[in-house]
C-alpha cells in the first residue's frame, strides 16, 4: 500500500502539489489525471524520490520512504514514461537490463529475465534484443520502456503518460496488451494520463487533480455517475453515457438466439421462424452465415436465397466487448439486433438495441 498524507511540493511561489491526500492499496491500479501542470507528474515522481516533497509523508507498506535505501526503492518501484527514455547507444537488451545489472545480477539471469519480458509484451526476442531504440517503431518503443520498468519485477510501477505519444490504434492496442500483463501480475500501479478515455478503460480508481490538488478519488462509474463538481463534470465531457456504455460489458445482456443450419433447409426455417425476430443460420459447426426474415423465407425458393448473410469475423460481437464498442458496430451493420459470437465466430447468443439502451 502507498499513502501520500499532507504532500505539497512547492517551487517559489509555484504550490505544484498542495496538500495532498491519496492512499493505493496493494494490487491497484490507479489513474491519476487532469489539466497539464496540475502536478501529476510531480506527485508521481515524489513516490519514488526523483522529487523530494518539500512537506507532508510518503509512506510504502506503512514505512516512510525517506527510510529505504536508494536500491530498495529502485528494486520495488518500476517507472516508465511517455518519452520512453530509452539509451540510444543501448541494446534493447541492455536497456531492459539497466535496473538488473545496478542490483548485480549475473549475465545469464539477465537475459533470461530480458528474454521472459519481450515475450510478455508480444515482442519476439530473436528479432527485438539486439535492436537499438531508433530501429523500434512508437509502439515498440513503449513496450520495450514497461519491459523495462518491470524488470527487476517491482511491487509498484509509476507510469507517466506511457502511451501518449501513441496514436489511437496503437495506443488502444498497448492498453489491452498492458491489461492483460496486469491481470496476471497484479502490481501496485499509479498511471498518469491526460487521456480521460484512456483512465476510464484502465483504472480501478480515477484520482481527479487541479491546481495540485485532489479534486475526486473515485471508481470510475462513481465519477461519471457523481461527479464531484462542474470542473468533475466538464472534464468528463459531454458524452458521459457512451463512456458509462464503455464501462459495461455484453455479457449480461446478451439472450438466448433463435437458430437454424443451413442445411435443414426452407420449410424447417419458414417453421421456425417468427415474425419480428431474428433467425440466424449457421454452417454446419455453428459459425454464423446471416439472418433471414419471414419476408425473405415467403419469397425464396431455398434457403441459401433467403439468408442476408453477415461475417461473424466483422460484424460478430463478443461477450467480453463493452457496450460502446457493441452499439458502434451495430450502427455500422444497421442491426437491431446482433450476433454474439465466440472467438471462432460461432453464436453463442444475440444482442439486441433495446437491451443496450435500457442498460
Ligand atoms: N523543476 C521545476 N521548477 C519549477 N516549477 C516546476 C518544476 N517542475 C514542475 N514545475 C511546475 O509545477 C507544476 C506542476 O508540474 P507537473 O509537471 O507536475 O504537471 P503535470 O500535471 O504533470 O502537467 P503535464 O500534464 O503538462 O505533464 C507546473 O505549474 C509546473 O510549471
Ligand atoms: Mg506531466
Amino acid at each position: 500500500m502507498i499513502s501520500l498524507t499532507g504532500v505539497t511540493k512547492r517551487y517559489g511561489n509555484t504550490l505544484a502539489v498542495n496538500n495532498l491526500d491519496l492512499s493505493i492499496e496493494s494490487g491497484e491500479f490507479i489513474v491519476i489525471i487532469g489539466p497539464s501542470g496540475c502536478g501529476k507528474s510531480t506527485t508521481l515522481r515524489m513516490v519514488n524520490r526523483l522529487i523530494e516533497a518539500t512537506s507532508g509523508k510518503i509512506e510504502i507498506d506503512g514505512e516512510d520512504i525517506s527510510s529505504y535505501r536508494p536500491e530498495e526503492l529502485r528494486r520495488r518501484i518500476g517507472y516508465a514514461i511517455q518519452s520512453v527514455g530509452l539509451f540510444p547507444h543501448m541494446t534493447v537488451e541492455k536497456n531492459i537490463g539497466v535496473v538488473p545489472a545496478l542490483l548485480k545480477w549475473d549475465e545469464a539471469r539477465i537475459k533470461r529475465r530480458v528474454e521472459e519480458l519481450l515475450e510478455l509484451l508480444s515482442l519476439d526476442p530473436s528479432i527485438y534484443s539486439d535492436k537499438y531504440p531508433a530501429q523500434l517503431s512508437g509502439g515498440e518503443a513503449q513496450r520495450v520502456g514497461v519491459a523495462r520498468a518491470l524488470a527487476a519485477d517491482p511491487s509498484i510501477l509509476l507510469m507517466d503518460e506511457p502511451f501518449g505519444a501513441l496514436d489511437p490504434i496503437t495506443r488502444e492496442s498497448l492498453q489491452r496488451e498492458f491489461l492483460r500483463v496486469q491481470r496476471e501480475l497484479k502490481k501496485t500501479i499509479i498511471f498518469v494520463t491526460h487521456d480521460i478515455d484512456e483512465a476510464m478503460a484502465m483504472g480501478s480508481k480515477i484520482a481527479i487533480m487541479r491546481d495540485g490538488g485532489l479534486i475526486q478519488f473515485a471508481a470510475p462509474e462513481d465519477i461519471l455517475e457523481n461527479p464531484a463538481d462542474r470542473f468533475v463534470r466538464e472534464f468528463i465531457g459531454a458524452d458521459s453515457a457512451l463512456k458509462r456504455l464503455a464501462l459495461l460489458k455484453v455479457g449480461p445482456l446478451a439472450v438466448a438466439a433463435r437458430t437454424i443450419k443451413e442445411s435443414e433447409g426452407l420449410v424447417a426455417a419458414r417453421d421456425k421462424s417468427t415474425p419480428g425476430g431474428t433467425l440466424w443460420v449457421t454452417g454446419e459447426s455453428g459459425i454464423v452465415k446471416g439472418w433471414v426474415s419471414p419476408k425473405s423465407l415467403t419469397k425464396a425458393e431455398k434457403l441459401s436465397d433467403a439468408i442476408t448473410s453477415c461475417d461473424p469475423r466483422a460484424a460478430g460481437i463478443e461477450k467480453d466487448d463493452n457496450l460502446r464498442d457493441a452499439l458502434s458496430t451495430m450502427v455500422k451493420y444497421g442491426f437491431k439486433t446482433a450476433p454474439v459470437v465466440d472467438k471462432g465466430g460461432v453464436l453463442i447468443g444475440e444482442l439486441s438495441l433495446s437491451a443496450i439502451l435500457e442498460a
